[in-house]
């Protein structure tokens, strides 16, 4: 019987990515409180970050749902002070905390939705 804690969450339907490319997704789980960053890449790839900049542990963005490059959005951009995060990966490619990474989540899409794979 499958454990109901390791269920998947659902996060997002993939049309909530459209407005900016990225999705917001806040929720408890484990009585812990997680805010995290959805993406997806051209290819459909789906990508699940936590939303803590490694630089000062603050959260990216300014604007809700906003985390995207304008010129490049392959990058996710840290609006306190500039990084910028490859959104296939999450590594830092420039700013105060060149070559450290946002902290990845499992997520999977599934029939327009996407969902948290909890450990
Ligand atoms: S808090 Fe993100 S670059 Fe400084």
């Amino acid at each position: 019987m499958p454990n109901p804690k390791s269920a998947p969450i659902l996060l997002c339907k993939l049309a909530d990515l459209q407005p900016t490319g990225a999705f917001n997704a806040i929720l408890t789980h484990r009585d812990k409180d997680l805010d995290l960053i959805i993406t997806m890449d051209p290819d459909g790839t789906v990508h699940g970050y936590h939303n803590v900049c490694p630089h000062i542990q603050t959260p990216l963005e300014t604007f809700p749902h906003e985390f995207l490059d304008r010129n490049d959005p392959s990058l996710i951009v840290c609006s306190t002070h500039g990084a910028r995060f490859r959104l296939s990966d999450g590594k830092c490619l420039s700013g105060p905390c060149f070559g450290q990474s946002l902290s990845p989540v499992t997520v999977t899409k599934r029939q327009g939705e996407i969902f948290l794979l909890p450990d």
